[in-house]
């Protein structure tokens, strides 16, 4: 339930030349991030903020296809901790995935833990982020996937690079935000401000010195590598008098088409071109209408579903794509939001969702459980039992009209931990279809460990006599996160060759706090290659 806030961020072009780009080998990159507390100021006020070695966004990691990181992650601050990899396909390496008590159990306060992972076919830019509770509110940073050295990009080499971070900044403490929600049973808090670069920008008071710059010189091109990490807003993005050529989503390229916004789901990326074609001058990059002098663009109003289907539908891979065809696996997924009743031993303050109830969400009807002793992954490694078990429904327990007038008795999910088991090299097919339970969204359909085709979207209920038609087989865009359409479906094919336990998940932080996942093991294949690795000596156990 996000309610639209007159927010803005800004930032500004300006028209001075810059250093090009070092150029680094394929190699072993060795990092530590240090989550610490560091004093931040933002929106004049100075609070304490988790992040990853005193920065905010957090270090940029810059590699090639081909690299392998090591990433040593030392826990500092009072909170549990873990680092997702978002987007990174971490094939036979699960265990450096970073879902708390999916992957792995969370690194506890003075704990480490070293995340080793190749990245493998994939270019463009992913990003990283606390996978616990609510960290990821500041503790997030950008991956830049070059080509391997020797290879190009797809497209003429811009002269700039730069990677924008749509963010989300909350005058509190975000776990504090989670833990009241979680406490009354309502929604949490919105945040105080959007963020691009971990900046308000100068339409927030005490903020105009900070905002970020974005140089690009006349005539040449700047590469915009966009990023939303916001905890929970789809956002859009654009720049005064200039036009947007987009040239890759989720780290995969797609053939390159023009537009003058686009629109981010969290979890989401987006590289985009940008031509310094304009008079020399400074051009505000997204902002509402607040007359300051910078040249501002007009954006999309914040429910404009119209601009999201026009954006999203003009994505194509950029070669023929090999989607799975002969389908082992048809899934029909519900997601969408609950309310519970009121729990007969709370107190009415502990039931301050609507009438007197409290907010839930499902995939399903499931509403997803963590394990709090073990992680999934674990479990099913060892052979531990009691953990969780392999019923996930593959079709939604009752059928009705999902984004229709839905009937009050259906809003009651039922919690569980339930996991979908999938054969190694299965083909997988998976309709996700939002519900108006509560209120139809916009929902970001996460899935790690795969990246997988979108095939087609629409509106209504997903019916398999009308909509197969729609499908494209041919150059559907390849993506780890779908932003399945408000009161609408996605359909999205991948073939399960990685192994291990991958959870499926809103990228609405709040709905993923309200049981808005599931999680799918897939079992190993024959041989080495399609076998999970053993898990690394380092581990974090419970
Ligand atoms: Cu970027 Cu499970 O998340």
């Amino acid at each position: 339930m996000e309610t639209f806030k007159n927010h803005c961020f800004s930032i500004v072009f300006l028209v001075i030349c810059s250093a090009a780009l070092s150029l680094a080998l394929p190699q072993v990159q060795r990092h530590q991030f240090v989550i610490q507390e560091t004093p931040v100021k933002r929106l004049c006020k100075t609070q304490n903020s988790i992040t990853v070695n005193g920065m905010l966004p957090g270090p940029t990691l810059e590699v090639r296809n081909g690299d392998t990181l090591e990433i040593e992650v030392v826990n500092k601050v009072r909170y549990n901790a873990t680092i997702h990899w978002h987007g990174v396909r971490q094939i036979r390496t699960g265990w450096a995935d970073g879902p708390e008590f999916v992957t792995q159990c969370p690194i506890r306060p003075g704990g480490s833990y070293t995340y080793r992972f190749t990245i493998q076919g994939q270019e463009g830019t992913l990003w990283w982020h606390a996978h616990s509770s609510w960290l990821r509110a500041t503790v997030y940073g950008v991956i830049i996937i070059r080509p391997r050295e020797g290879e190009a990009y797809p497209f003429p080499k811009p002269k700039l690079e730069t990677a924008i971070v749509l963010g989300e900044w909350w005058n509190a403490n975000p776990i504090d935000v989670v833990r009241e929600a979680t406490r009354t049973g309502a929604a949490p808090n919105n945040s105080d401000a959007y963020t691009i670069n971990g900046q308000p920008g100068d339409l927030y008071k005490c903020s105009s010195q900070d905002t970020t710059i974005v140089p690009i010189d006349a005539g040449e091109t700047n590469l915009l590598r966009v990023v939303n990490a916001a905890m929970n807003q789809p956002l859009f993005f654009t720049v005064a008098n200039h036009k947007f050529t987009v040239v890759g989503a989720d780290a995969s390229y797609v053939k390159p088409f023009t537009t003058s916004v686009i629109m981010l789901g969290p979890g989401q990326t987006t590289d985009v071109l940008v031509k310094g074609d304009q008079p020399p001058a400074r051009y505000y990059m997204a902002a509402r209408i607040n007359g300051p002098k910078p040249i501002m663009p007009p954006l999309p109003a914040y429910n404009d579903t119209n601009t999201v289907t026009a954006f999203s539908q003009s994505f194509r891979s950029l070669r023929k794509a090999e989607v799975p065809t002969d389908i082992d696996e048809n899934l029909f997924i519900t997601v969408g939001l609950g309310l519970n009743n009121c729990p007969p031993n709370f107190p009415s303050s502990r039931c301050q969702g609507p009438n007197g109830t409290r907010f839930t969400a499902s995939m399903n009807n499931v509403s997803f459980m963590l394990p709090q002793n073990f992680s999934l992954l674990q479990a099913h490694q060892q052979g531990i039992p009691g953990v969780f078990t392999t019923d996930f429904p593959g079709t939604p327990p009752v059928q009705f009209d999902y984004t229709g007038n839905v009937s009050q008795t259906l809003y009651q999910p039922v919690p569980g931990t339930k996991l979908y088991k999938l054969k190694y090299g299965s083909r997988v097919q998976i309709v996700l279809q939002d519900t108006s339970i509560v209120t139809p969204e916009n929902h970001p359909i996460h899935l790690h460990g795969y990246d997988f085709y979108i095939i087609a979207e629409g509106f209504g209920n997903f019916d398999p006599k009308t909509d197969t038609s729609k499908f494209n087989l041919e150059d559907p865009s390849l993506r780890n996160t779908a932003a399945v359409p408000v009161n609408g479906w996605a359909v999205i094919r991948f073939v399960a060759d990685n192994p291990g336990v991958w959870i499926m998940h809103c990228h609405l932080d709040v709905h993923i706090t309200w049981g808005l996942a599931m999680a799918f093991l897939v079992e190993n294949g024959v041989g080495e290659l399609q076998t999970l690795q053993a898990p690394p000596s380092d581990l974090p156990i419970c």
